[in-house]
């Protein structure tokens, strides 16, 4: 069975609480008008989802609640507390209280520009994964790392060390969704080519297998994010161990974001 399509869009650091309401107001707009994806929609056979920053999602948690389409919200990243000193951060239990379902972790700015390590990126799983928040965990190899053919060994690391105390009870397939992003193609217009990005999926899908089993590896839902744009969301999703996208720059115009989810829609077809 097709595992369920993720289009999730990573807002970063853009749109405060007034332009996120505008923006959920001008999505579910168009898709009441659009039966076909209104249709996927309501059968769970696409899922699709914002990660605003921390100050919109109060506004976006109430609009989502209020609305009849269903849209997934989820947040940027987070502590791996529940409460305490820690100034300037925020908990996931906070985050569920606005109505998050998901939230980014280890994304490659968090560990280039703000010095996160594989280690506090563990921690972090394991608080979301023990409060029932799903994390979309990224993993990426900068584009040395690429040239230098350690693609692999990279990927292997940062996913041991995030899943390191994970147990193969856990519900992994349905708890946890993980964003293949190559340092190289984020926000740079420098897509994977689709063979490239499917091989590295296909490498996390084998990890997965290998590390907690089939039913696991076959449930997971692996993403490819990096310059994902409408023209070229149906190539990767033609790939067999591409189970969707997390968008950056293109997730923040609905009809681009939209375009993407219909040409995800076409790919499955
Ligand atoms: P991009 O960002 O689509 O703008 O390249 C993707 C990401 O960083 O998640």
């Amino acid at each position: 069975m097709r595992r369920v399509p993720f289009l999730a869009g990573n807002w970063k650091m853009h749109k405060g609480p007034k332009e996120t309401k505008e923006f959920i107001v001008e999505l579910f707009a168009a898709i009441a008008k659009d039966t076909s994806l209104k249709g996927f929609l309501k059968e769970n056979k696409v899922e699709l989802g914002i990660f605003p920053p921390f100050v919109s999602l109060e506004t976006a948690g109430r609009e989502i609640a209020s609305a009849d389409i269903s849209l997934s919200l989820g947040a940027q990243n987070m502590h791996w507390e529940d409460s305490g000193a820690f100034t300037g951060e925020i908990a996931g239990k906070m985050l569920m209280e606005v109505g998050c379902k998901y939230v980014i972790l280890g994304h490659s700015e968090r560990r280039h520009i703000f010095g996160e390590s594989d280690e506090t990126i563990g921690k972090k799983m394991n608080k979301a994964l023990e409060i029932g928040l799903k994390p979309v965990l990224c993993v990426g190899e900068t584009l040395e790392e690429r040239d230098e053919g350690i693609t692999e060994t990279v990927v292997k690391r940062q996913l041991e060390e995030a899943l390191r105390s994970l147990r193969e009870h856990e519900n992994i397939k349905d708890n946890i969704v993980i964003a293949y992003e190559p340092v190289w193609a984020i926000g740079t217009g420098r897509k994977a080519n689709d063979e490239d990005a499917q091989s590295v999926c296909a490498y996390i899908r084998k990890f997965i297998e290998e590390r907690f089993g089939s039913t696991a590896a076959e449930g997971i839902r692996i993403l490819y994010g990096g310059s994902v744009k409408p023209d070229n969301a149906k190539g990767l999703m033609e790939q067999k161990d591409i189970d969707g996208a997390l968008i950056g720059g293109a997730s923040l115009d609905v009809g681009s974001f939209l375009e993407i989810s219909r040409n995800t829609i076409e790919a499955l077809q």
